[in-house]
């Protein structure tokens, strides 16, 4: 028998039908919800609110379970690469061989910009944040590839455009961190796999080619594949609402950047590290930001913890911590920020404040200092997370496109403000001092 909720509004009964999902979710559908009782439902942040149905990712925020396409985290991180699970989150299932080959080489073919776009490099200014041009570029591509935006792509035309936004975006950030530094762009090299080629672009400059080390390969990999998916957070949520009105995957995910370069969501990984090297420039004093912290009035939050999903534990924050050490004691890297964030992290662990709220260290709690140890500068944290955070929304974008039940996003809300009052002329308004 199916399952039904009940609601009891203004005295009357109303029956609601359950969703279940695949893990055993379950979810009241509130669609009819209005039609029935002229009621909405009010949920500040969608702390509670299911904006649609998805088979790509599964988390489970109590018991720390993060899964693409049903397999662990943990498994996709050793034992996976990023192309291998960026094309198993847009397509639904790990590649065959000769799919991930096929994959992998239409990248190669793709890394190249288109040459009027260099213009766009040229006038940005040079200390302008890289998440604004990332964003600009993103979306400026569908002014250089117009020929796959049909209002209805088909599923070639889709993963044409998926390919040419994960190879784009690639060149495109390199490209951006150049700038910022003032050095002339590396050209792709499309012999070189995608993590290579980033790594190539970013750092090798005429006449010195950089010289790759497997730790940080190693590292990279595991940190893009970790920021891949994370379901309907803030950016994926956008790209999906921006998505739902037909807008083509390069607008819709030049918006989901946009979102992603907050501090409070994709943002953080940088806030992170400059955090830390606060605390390290104030002689090391842990507890005196954790005070700050705690007090309501001060509106300060350590960076770096708490999660709206996860209450125990962000399984990606345990791999990533793991990958840190492993990175520094390879490369014999001794950095005082690492020092400082073990210690903050126990100390918080222990912390009674942030027991009781359960703020755990996420996924941007060790990323940072990894990303610094490879060379990378702080500005470019949040656009390294959004190269990795690609095809989840593409893959997103992807299923609501492809869902024939999908509608366009439109919330509703509950009217807070004035009633209805006359317009009265400028005129009289100040004649009579009436100021609203
Ligand atoms: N430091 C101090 N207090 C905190 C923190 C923090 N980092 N995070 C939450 N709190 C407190 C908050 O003040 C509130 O306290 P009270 O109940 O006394 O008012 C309580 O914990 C609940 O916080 P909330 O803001 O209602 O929680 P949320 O689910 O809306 O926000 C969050 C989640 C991640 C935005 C928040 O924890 C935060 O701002 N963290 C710091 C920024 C950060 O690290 N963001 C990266 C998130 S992981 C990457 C991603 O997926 O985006």
């Amino acid at each position: 028998m199916t399952e039904k909720a009940k609601i009891i509004v203004d005295g009357k009964s109303y029956e609601l039908p359950v969703v279940i999902g695949t893990e055993g979710e379950k979810g009241i559908d509130i669609t009819n919800l209005r039609k029935e009782t002229s009621y909405v439902t009010l949920d500040n942040g969608f702390g509670n609110t299911a904006a649609c149905t998805s088979a790509i990712t599964f988390l489970d925020g109590e018991k720390g379970i993060l899964r693409y396409r049903g397999i662990p985290i943990e498994q996709l991180a050793e034992q996976s690469t990023f192309v291998e699970t960026s094309y198993c989150l847009i397509f639904g299932r790990l590649p065959t061989r000769s799919q991930l080959g096929e994959f992998t080489k239409s990248f190669s073919r793709q890394y190249d910009l288109h040459r009027d776009m260099l213009n766009f490099f040229a006038g940005y200014p040079p200390a302008g944040h890289p998440m604004g041009l990332l964003s600009s570029m993103v979306c400026s591509l569908s002014g250089y590839y117009p020929e796959l935006l049909k209002p209805e792509p088909t599923p070639d035309e889709i993963k044409q455009i998926a390919v040419q936004l994960l190879a784009k975006v690639n060149t495109i950030s390199a490209y951006t961190y150049k700038k910022s530094i003032g050095q002339k762009f590396t050209a792709p090299r499309k012999d070189l796999d995608y993590i290579p080629n980033f790594l190539h672009m970013m750092f090798s400059r005429p006449g010195r080619e950089y010289k790759i080390e497997e730790e940080v390969l190693s590292a990279l990999r595991t940190l893009l594949i970790l920021h891949a998916d994370h379901e309907q957070n803030c950016s994926t949520s956008t790209v999906r609402l921006v998505g739902s009105s037909w807008a083509n995957m390069f607008a819709s995910i030049s918006a989901g950047v946009c979102a992603l370069w907050g501090p409070l969501h994709g943002g953080a990984n940088q806030k992170v590290v400059e955090m830390l090297e606060e605390i390290h420039r104030d002689g090391g004093n842990i507890q005196k930001y954790i005070t700050k912290a705690k007090n309501p009035d001060e509106k300060y939050r350590l960076m770096g913890f708490g999660h709206r999903v996860y209450k125990n534990f962000d399984p990606r924050a345990t791999i990533i911590k793991r990958r840190a050490h492993e990175l520094f004691d390879k490369m014999g890297i001794v950095d005082p920020l690492l020092d400082i964030a073990v210690k903050l992290e126990e100390a918080v662990l222990k912390d009674d404040y942030f027991a009781e709220r359960k703020l755990y260290p996420n996924v941007d709690f060790y990323s940072g200092v990894i990303y610094k140890a490879i060379g990378i500068p702080t500005p470019m944290f949040p656009v390294m997370f959004a190269i990795g955070r690609m095809p989840g929304w593409i893959a997103h974008w992807k299923e609501m496109r492809e869902d024939a039940e999908s509608r366009i996003g439109r919330p509703r809300q509950i009217y807070t403000g004035e009633t209805q009052h006359d317009f009265v002329p400028i005129d009289e308004r100040e004649e009579a001092g009436i100021k609203k």
